[in-house]
């Protein structure tokens, strides 16, 4: 559905339904997805990202631009759903501690291939967003560029989480699809420009192996109301709310993210919040 790099390009035997499915069931499907997806999602998309690269999503934006971590240098920072550490290593080379941690081994084999290349190795755990291996208070800064957030049920475990890892004053910035396109079919064409489901439906979005019958890619709805809520429960206040603009020389399709609607609608949402 709605991530840039939708783990599923090739929906052939796959049926696309909205159900209710729980973290194991997300955490399963999108594990395999995944791992499954990763050298195609780093061939197609690899140098767009750069490999010591940091961009917020399809629009293109940087961190090099937005600065939304603040100042790095000499802080520890944590990124969720890293891929194959783009932004970690981005982080490593202004002077930061990184550590990224993803779902997926096969995801995180193309980070220590992109390690070996660059020369700037960056640690790296797999493991889930919703159960952080990691030391209480240990971060000034965890973020996400497009990673775990919307591919876990437990949204709520998993915020709980960071601010478990969060230092006191530490910062959680993360970018997901723009929960407004959720709205619209996820068609990077006109036809994904007039909407047809409700915006207030949270039912996950759910691609099921016609073979198998199995589960096999989840993407979890919040809107921008949930996800200031699910902030707040757990001592984050939002601080910033992004909404990159399409620039006006990008011509760049990725998954339903285009030139057609990106000039006129927001694809991607950043949150930027301040633990207690
Ligand atoms: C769209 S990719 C983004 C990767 C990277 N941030 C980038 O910009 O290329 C989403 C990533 O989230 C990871 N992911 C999915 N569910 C996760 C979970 N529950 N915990 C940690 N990572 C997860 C996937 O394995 C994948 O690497």
């Amino acid at each position: 559905m709605g991530s840039p790099g939708d783990g599923a390009p090739d929906t052939t035997g796959v049926r696309a339904i909205r159900v209710r499915v729980g973290e194991e069931t997300s955490r399963v499907a999108n594990r395999r997805d995944w791992d499954r997806y990763a050298d195609e999602y780093q061939a197609t998309h690899g140098a767009f990202l750069g490999d010591a690269g940091f961009v917020w999503g399809p629009e293109g934006h940087t961190e090099d631009e937005t600065r939304l971590l603040g100042d790095v240098a000499g802080r520890w920072v944590l990124e969720l759903g890293c891929g194959a550490g783009q932004c970690s290593r981005w982080v490593i080379d202004h002077g930061g501690h990184a550590v990224g941690l993803d779902l997926s081994l096969r995801q995180l084999q193309h980070s220590r291939r992109l390690d070996a290349e660059t020369g700037t190795p960056v640690p790296a755990v797999c493991a889930t967003a919703t159960a952080l291996p990691l030391p209480d208070e240990r971060f000034d800064v965890v973020f996400s560029s497009f990673g775990a957030l919307q591919f876990v049920a437990d949204a709520d475990v998993m915020v709980a989480e960071v601010r478990r890892v969060l230092r006191p004053g530490g910062r959680f910035v993360f970018s997901v699809t723009h929960p407004t396109r959720w709205m619209f079919p996820d068609d990077p064409e006109e036809g994904g420009l007039t909407a047809s489901q409700s915006y207030w439906d949270r039912t996950p979005y759910v691609e099921v192996d016609d073979a198998t019958g199995d589960v096999s890619y989840v993407e979890h709805h919040r809107t921008i109301g949930d996800w200031v809520s699910l902030l707040a429960a757990e001592g984050m206040a939002l601080v910033r709310f992004d909404e990159p603009e399409w620039p006006a020389d990008h011509d760049r399709t990725w998954g339903g993210w285009s030139r057609t609607r990106g000039l006129l609608t927001p694809g991607t949402a950043i949150f930027v919040a301040r633990r207690d």
